[in-house]
This record gives structure tokens, sequence and C-alpha cells, in this order.
């Protein structure tokens, strides 16, 4: 059986000691995970990260990467300096960057492109508003965020994890339930079959509000393949135990 994924997702929350502290705690409480875990950091903390997760059984995650390979991108940062930095997964598309930084359709794909291109596994998010979801457009939008990637990324598009976050989800406390989740997750699966035969390997996460209290209930889901954690994965306790509802 497909191995889960739980990620967290830190946003720009930390520092030098907060982080020491959190990975520390973590690390304490884990032993042998069932499932893939990753933290996803702020960028300038990789190289601490780095450090302290070396060896362990937790990934490393950017929450980004530049579109471009290289050159006069000031204040960017490539997939070939993640991959420096023991990068294993980049976070694509989220929705506070397609919110707060403009990000389309199109621009997210090409960073999923370049992160394949350095050997990381690129998380690429998907999910609609409140209001798209209450016009009924919460297929459509999810199929046209994810078609744009499939159409640039061809052949590889095996190699990618999706994560479906509802973006009245995120941060606030909603969660989707478990059966709306799963039918979101479904109907990503019928496209990913679609594109290629080897779509069951695809990890399929999901995120907003997931939490210690209803993480198992949602990774029950048979189409649920794992969590994008953002405010309880600064909790060492809570991430831990959306961890242990893997197994
Ligand atoms: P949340 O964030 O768990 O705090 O809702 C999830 C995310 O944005 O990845």
């Amino acid at each position: 059986m497909k191995k889960k994924l739980i990620a967290g997702n830190w946003k720009m929350n930390g520092n030098l000691t907060a982080n020491a502290k959190l990975l520390g705690d973590i690390l304490a409480g884990l032993s042998q995970p069932a499932c893939d875990v990753a933290v996803g950091v702020p960028a300038v903390y990789l190289a601490q990260c780095q450090s302290v997760l070396a060896g362990t059984a937790i990934d490393l995650a950017s929450q980004d990467v530049s579109s471009h390979e290289a050159g006069a991108y000031t204040g960017e940062i490539s997939a070939g300096m993640l991959k420096d930095f023991g990068v294993r997964y980049a976070i694509v598309g989220h929705s506070e960057r397609r919110q707060y930084h403009g990000e389309t359709d199109e621009l997210v794909a090409i960073k999923a492109q370049r992160a394949l291109a350095s050997g990381i596994t690129p998380i690429v998010c998907v999910g609609e508003t409140l209001a798209e979801r209450e016009a009924g457009k919460t297929d459509e939008v999810v199929k046209r965020q994810l078609a744009a990637v499939i159409h640039t990324n061809g052949h590889c598009i095996s190699e990618i994890v999706v994560a479906y976050e509802p973006v009245w989800a995120i941060g606030t406390g909603k969660t989707a339930s478990p059966e709306q989740a799963q039918q979101v997750h479904a109907v990503l699966r019928a496209q990913l079959h679609a594109a290629t035969e080897h779509s069951a390997r695809i990890k399929l996460l999901y995120g907003g509000s997931m939490n210690a209290a209803n993480a198992a209930a949602l990774l029950v889901q048979p189409d649920i393949d794992g969590g994008l954690i953002g405010g309880a994965a600064l909790k060492a306790q809570d991430f831990l135990t959306i961890i242990a509802a893997c197994a």
C-alpha cells in the first residue's frame, strides 16, 4: 500500500530558537512513523532545519520555488538552490501565493516543472474559494488548476503530489467534512487517471484546518493520502498526533 504523507507548512512563522524547540520536540516523539513526514519551513531556515533533520525520518520542504532557473530575478530562490539544502518537496501554488502574489495556473505549472527538473517533488495546491463552492464551481476550479500542471508536465505528472486545500478551510477552523474532501479527491484522482497510467501512485493530500481531532476521519478516506498541515504543524504534539493517525 502507498505510504501516506504528512507535510507541515509553517508559513511565515518561527525563529531560530522556536524552530530548534519544535523540531526537537517532534523528533523526540517520533518513533518509526508509518507515513512519510516533511516540514515546509521558511527559506532562511532551510540550513538550520537541514542540519537538525539530517539522518532523521523527517524530510525538508520549501514553501515555494522560482519559475526561473537562474539569473536576474531579485529575491527569488531556484530549485537548484533548494536542492543544495536537501529540499525533498516544494509546495507550489499555495492559495496564499495565488491570492497575495498573483500566481496563475500557468505560473504554478512552470514552478512544478522547475522543481521536477531538479529532482524535487512539487506539492501542487489546488482549491476553491467559498464563493466558488457556493456557486457550484468546486470541481471546475480544481480541475482547471490541475489541468495546467498536467499540460505542462506531461509524462512527469506521476511524480507530483497534489494537495486539495479549499481556501475557505485554510486557517479558519472550518474543515471540509471527510465526505466533501473525498468527493473532490475522487474528481482529482479521475483527472490524473485520464492523464497517466500511474495515477494510483500519486499522493493526494488534504489541507485546510486538519488537526489532531479531525485527522483520522479524513485520512481514512479512500482517496486521501495524507495532509498538508498549517497551524497544527506548529504544535509538536498535534503534529505527532496527526502523524500517528496514519498508522
Ligand atoms: P491550516 O493551513 O492547516 O492552518 O488551515 C493549511 C495550509 O494552508 O496549508
